[in-house]
């Protein structure tokens, strides 16, 4: 498998604390952040310890990739965190057709949270399906398959520490 680098370890920890300064900034007190397994692992790691609000933590694990192909949407494993009249952070790695977190943000408003925002690393705006954009994001790219900072093609490539697409 041939790598290219498309977005390097520095300017990935550059933007992950910029991000972390706006969320502290719009979230003024304490922030219940989901993640979304397995993809926002890192992420959500790298983000919490920016951010100097007090953060309470959780993940959701959703099945909505083999490949690289969309599959079939399945909850995996659920919050246990009770986020009813809570402000929400759901963060996730990447926003592609916007599937994935089209659902999960239904789940979660469901649960009637005060406020519920949304963000990724990375965005792809042109193959996006459904009718949703994250609030904070920190890297809109091509059409590109990407691996790297806790994203895979098949369990592969999570612990990069750059973002890279597959040539
Ligand atoms: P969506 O439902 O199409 O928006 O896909 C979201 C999920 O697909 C993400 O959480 C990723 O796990 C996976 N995904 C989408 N694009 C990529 C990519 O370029 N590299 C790795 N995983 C991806
Ligand atoms: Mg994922």
């Amino acid at each position: 498998m041939e790598l290219k680098a498309i977005i390097n370890s520095y300017d990935l920890r550059k933007r992950v604390f910029e991000l972390s300064l706006e969320i502290q900034r719009d979230f003024k007190s304490e922030i219940y952040m989901i993640g979304l397994l397995n993809g926002a692992f890192i992420f959500v790691a790298d983000l919490v310890r920016h951010i100097k609000n007090p953060v309470y933590v959780d993940f959701m694990k959703v099945s909505s990739y083999l490949g690289k192909e969309s599959s079939v949407f399945n909850i995996i494993c659920n919050i246990t965190l009770d986020i009813k009249d809570k402000d929400v952070l759901l963060v996730d790695d990447i926003l592609d057709t916007g599937k994935t977190l089209s659902k999960v943000k239904d789940i979660l408003l469901s649960k009637s949270p005060k406020t519920l925002k949304i963000c990724t690393i990375i965005d792809k705006p042109s193959r996006r399906e459904m009718p949703i954009e994250a609030d904070y994001v920190g890297f809109k790219i091509e059409d590109d398959f990407v691996i790297g900072y806790g994203l895979d093609y098949d369990g592969f490539g999570r612990n990069l520490d750059f973002i890279a697409k597959i040539v």
